[in-house]
């Protein structure tokens, strides 16, 4: 069938939803075909997940608006509302609940009962079913924190699927994924749709688009600007719609070469649950990376080197000088920062301010006698967000109410803020659309010009090639490579992050 032509099964006419101080959509307008993947691209705070929120009766629109769905008038008032009417929304930041299991998590609204108890064999026999539709091989019964981003991705929408659900909404799903990983989700998605099920995909990989989705609406600034079909636009077709201008490139060339100068040296570094010995060094004005796939131990060995996580032996020289770092206060007072990987769980707390936020990691920058200055921190507040061109109608705004980019430049904005030497960011650059990421590589230059040193943890692989001096390759916990910028070659890299699982 052809998904394009086909009846549809939602439409939106004139949405509009403002917060305070901030117009997120202006009279939208969006028709989706029924049984077709369509893609909603935009730049962080263009009005995606608000649009999306409004569909699965998270958020009431302005008045004026209306929306039909399935033959019928559809205005939601909560998220029960449009999961009874067949609306599923698994969020940009994922909703599971960590100590209960698998099939506790899918079924919480609706447990199995037997009398005044949960019928566990129903639940997971029916958990079973549905985890196989998703191509998860799990047991319905282990803890929801016991797995990976991946795998609570695919049980969110098998949550989703659980009942009758005619359109699937999914909110960046593979911002968190490994590209195997991605791939599994489009097998999914497409065998889903083939089922009959109509599919919202927001996503700032553009690439996916093209393997997934038969439409793509783009919103800019909180208003519809196009919805075409898929085959016959270009990426940069797109690129120029989402930021009103050309990108010429993705990466900026940088300029200056890494100085010889070691900034940091990491020797024999050994860590609970890796086997390998891990030693490297960073030079000053140096970009170093780190390739590999997920659960590579990337993570683990940076959190090691900040002190998040114990390790067991090894030594960290900084600025040629043995460091003893045993906390995360160690390594700060060391000259270290640390991005994670995860910005909801370690990196910003939601219910304060931007301007708080942002002055987190050294509050003494904006104190006297130890008394925060707020006109002074709302300054480099201010100062570090125009830089990052983060999208808010003030530094007040509460860090919640940020869309799901904004909230990650936040993060950044944190560690600028910080002014460390040694600037380590886990995953940097997810849930950054194009445009942004362009301006936190010119950042990174920036920086590099300030005599700073920065290793980076990335799952994108052209990221890597794109701006760093070197890259190292990890495979199950080992460097396997060490690369200049001139050896740099994407399968390469790739044959080096599967090396030690294969031998
Ligand atoms: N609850 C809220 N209160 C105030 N402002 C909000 C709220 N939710 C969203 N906004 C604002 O609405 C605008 C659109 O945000 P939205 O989250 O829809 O963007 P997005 O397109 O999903 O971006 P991203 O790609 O970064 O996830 C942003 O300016 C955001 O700050
Ligand atoms: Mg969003």
């Amino acid at each position: 069938m052809d998904k394009i032509a086909s009846p549809r099964l939602l439409q939106i006419d004139n949405v509009t939803k403002t917060f305070p101080g901030v117009k997120a959509l202006l009279s939208v307008n969006l028709e989706v075909r029924r049984g077709s993947v369509h893609a909603l691209l935009g730049e962080n705070g263009a009005g995606k997940s608000t649009l999306v929120k409004i569909v699965g009766g998270g958020y009431l629109p302005d008045p004026g608006g209306s929306m039909t769905f399935d033959g019928a008038p559809y205005a939601p008032s909560s998220p029960y509302d449009a999961i009874i009417a067949g609306v599923r929304v698994v969020h940009q930041e994922l909703n599971l609940l960590p100590y209960l299991s698998v099939a506790e998590n899918i079924f919480l609204d609706s447990l199995p009962r037997r009398g005044p108890f949960v019928d566990y064999r129903k639940l997971y026999s029916e958990t079973g079913l549905l985890l196989s539709r998703v191509g998860l091989d799990l047991n319905p019964a282990s803890p929801v924190e016991l797995l990976s981003v991946a795998q609570m991705q695919l049980v969110e929408i098998a949550k989703a699927i659980s009942t009758s659900c005619k359109l699937l909404i999914l909110d960046e799903p593979t911002a968190s994924l490994s590209s195997r990983d991605a791939e599994r989700l489009f097998g999914i998605v497409r065998a889903l749709r083939d089922q009959g099920l109509t599919t919202i995909y927001i996503s700032h990989h553009l690439k996916e688009i093209y393997e997934i989705a038969d439409c793509l609406s783009i919103l800019r600034n909180g208003e519809m600007v196009t919805t075409r079909p898929v085959s016959g636009t270009s990426i940069p077709q797109i690129v120029s719609a989402m930021v009103g201008r050309q990108l010429d490139s993705e990466y900026p060339v940088g300029k200056t070469p890494a100085s010889r100068e070691t900034i940091m040296e990491v020797r024999n570094l050994r860590f609970d649950g890796n086997k390998y010995p891990v030693s490297f060094s960073l030079k000053k004005g140096e970009i170093l990376g780190i390739a590999g796939l997920i659960g590579s131990k990337r993570t683990e060995t940076v959190r090691a080197i900040f002190g998040a996580d114990r390790k067991k032996s090894g030594e960290v020289f900084i600025g040629g000088k043995k460091v003893d770092i045993r906390s995360p206060a160690d390594a700060v007072e060391a000259g270290l920062s640390l991005l994670t990987e995860d910005r909801k769980g370690q990196g910003l707390v939601l219910d304060m301010t931007l301007a708080n936020n942002v002055t987190l990691a050294a509050p003494d920058k904006v104190s006297r006698a130890g008394v925060i200055d707020m006109k002074a921190e709302r300054l480099s507040a201010r100062r570090l967000s125009a830089e990052l061109d983060i999208k808010t109608p003030s530094v007040d705004q509460l860090v919640r109410n940020l869309s799901g980019g904004n909230q990650q430049k936040v993060v950044l904005a944190k560690w600028l803020f910080k002014d460390a030497n040694i600037l380590i960011f886990d995953e940097p650059t997810r849930g950054i659309d194009v445009g942004a990421k362009y301006e936190i590589y010119l950042l990174l230059w920036t920086l590099l010009e300030k005599g700073k040193g920065i290793l980076i943890v990335s799952s994108d692989l052209n990221e890597l090639m794109g701006i760093c001096h070197r890259i190292l390759v990890f495979s199950d916990g080992k460097i396997t490579a060490d690369l200049e910028r001139g050896d740099f070659d994407q399968e390469r890299i790739l044959s080096y992050a599967y090396q030690n699982y294969i031998d």
